[in-house]
């Protein structure tokens, strides 16, 4: 099904920057975090919008201003777009690309069962919307999928006087209008200058600058490249924790020291839980499946999924050792549910590998989160931070809202049966957590009895 990559590079810049944002008919395909946001503000950027969805439900939901997901300015955004008109939703593909001289597709891209990219809403919709699309137009993705799979799309849709090309999307959930609209940079795989010329003017003048035209296999690589790299380097950080924790180092300090140094820089270098989320799970698998389909072996990024698994159960340890060892018929209190702060979105969350280790082990876990998730299967969710602690044993902070940094611990620790608290992102300040009265065990924070030593004086 995938086509072997080129071995010809093309590596182009732009050599024409246009002068203005000339608005054009854009039908956006999928509705999920990517779809939304790119939909809202490419309609933000002037152009007409419309985005389309097989579920008739989500369609009926957006269409009346009620947006499903957790996203800072999202909802905001889409409702004056819609209302100015240059946004509107439908349930029927076909129509949607009728008219449109851009069609995104941004549909999920899961998980298989063998580690692979499931392509099947990919194929689906190619197969679909390839008779109707405008004669000219350019059919873009921006889901993350394996290297190949826009030329698979382009055989799929069989048309001639249509062109293909990838423009992964970089979004983090929870800034995601922020990164779309002031991103870092723009990839464009194009097979010619031309039409990444016509794709990089969607984003208008001041995107330019940031624009990366290359091949068509090397852009849809460079999200899957981000992706592992990321996971990577947080895996490194969390496993550096650990050693810190062993030799009475402190993982906030070696991270800031490492982060002063220019090539290193200081992002993504916070102690946590361990990765998680809608991507850098499904991608790091996605790109070893890849990898090994060609006889290329990624030995550095299956350690890397392997050491956070590895991470999690470590800090479910960490919970067991503050209750004296055996969390058995112990009262867990979890803050933080989803997969990291700001999104209402739990795939492969952190928090719930770990509550998941520790109801195994004979725990009950008690949890709040401020996105108030449905129920969950296997812990008990609560609505407030004090009844997720009444009569706990111990509170496990798994995510860093901000506020949980901003709780009352003194009374916190009143409703509890035990004052002790594990915090597996160092929100707290250890002289905060143990003057109200907490054994408090941080991550990465191997000289923890001089800390609290300290702050007795
Ligand atoms: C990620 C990529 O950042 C984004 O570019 C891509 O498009 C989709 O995947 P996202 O899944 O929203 O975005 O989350 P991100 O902010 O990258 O965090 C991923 C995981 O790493 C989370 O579990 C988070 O808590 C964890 N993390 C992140 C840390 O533990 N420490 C850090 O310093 C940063």
């Amino acid at each position: 099904m995938l086509e072997e990559p080129s071995l010809a590079v093309p590596q182009w810049s732009l050599t024409r920057i246009s002068q203005f944002c000339e608005p054009q008919r854009i039908a956006v395909i999928g509705t999920g975090y990517v779809g939304l946001t790119a939909a809202a503000c490419l309609a933000s950027l002037n152009h007409d919008v419309v985005c389309a969805d097989i579920s008739e439900s989500r369609i009926e939901q957006l269409s009346k201003g009620i947006v499903p997901i957790l996203e800072e300015g999202l909802s905001d955004l889409i409702r004056e777009m819609t209302t100015i008109g240059r946004l509107r939703f439908t349930g029927s593909n076909s129509e949607a690309v009728s008219n449109a001289q851009f069609v995104f597709l941004c549909l999920p891209t899961p998980e298989g069962a063998d580690g692979s990219a499931d392509l099947s809403a990919i194929e689906a919709v190619s197969l679909e919307i390839g008779p109707y699309l405008l004669a000219n137009s350019v059919v873009i993705n921006k889901s993350t999928v394996p290297v190949g799979t826009t030329f698979f799309v382009r055989d799929l849709i069989d048309r001639d006087d249509v062109d293909v090309a990838s423009n992964p999307e970089f979004l983090s959930e929870g800034s995601a209008v922020r990164d779309f609209l002031q991103p870092d940079r723009i990839i464009i795989g194009a097979q010619s200058p031309d039409v990444a010329i016509r794709i990089a003017d969607l984003y208008g003048d001041s995107s330019q600058p940031r624009c990366i035209v290359v091949d068509i296999a090397s852009a849809e690589l460079i999200k899957y490249a981000s992706n592992a790299y990321l996971a990577t380097r947080l895996t490194f950080i969390n496993s550096i924790a650990c050693f810190c924790e062993a030799v009475g180092a402190d993982i906030r300090t070696v991270s800031q020291g490492m982060g002063a140094d220019r090539r290193i820089g200081p992002s993504f270098l916070n102690v946590g839980p361990g990765w998680g989320g809608s991507c850098f799970p499904k991608d790091t698998q996605a790109l070893i499946h890849m990898a090994e389909k060609v006889g290329c072996q990624l030995p550095l990024v299956k350690a890397t999924v392997e050491a956070n698994d590895e991470h999690m159960r470590h800090v479910a340890t960490k919970v067991a050792r503050a209750v004296g060892g055996s969390v058995t018929n112990k009262a867990v209190a979890m803050w933080g549910v989803t997969f990291k702060a700001g999104t209402n979105d739990i795939r492969y969350s952190p928090a719930l590998k770990i509550a998941n280790l520790l109801t195994g082990w004979g725990a009950t876990v008690t949890a709040y989160d401020p996105s108030m998730p449905g129920p969950i299967e296997g812990i008990r969710l609560v609505s407030s931070k004090e009844e997720a602690c009444r009569g706990a044993d111990v509170l496990f902070v798994a995510t860093e809202w901000p506020e949980f940094a901003s709780a009352d611990l003194a009374a916190i620790g009143e409703v509890m049966s035990n004052r002790v608290m594990v915090d597996s992102r160092n929100v707290f300040a250890i002289d905060e957590a143990i003057n109200a009265g907490f054994e408090y065990t941080g991550m990465g924070i191997g000289n923890m009895r001089a800390l609290v030593d300290e702050s007795a004086k």
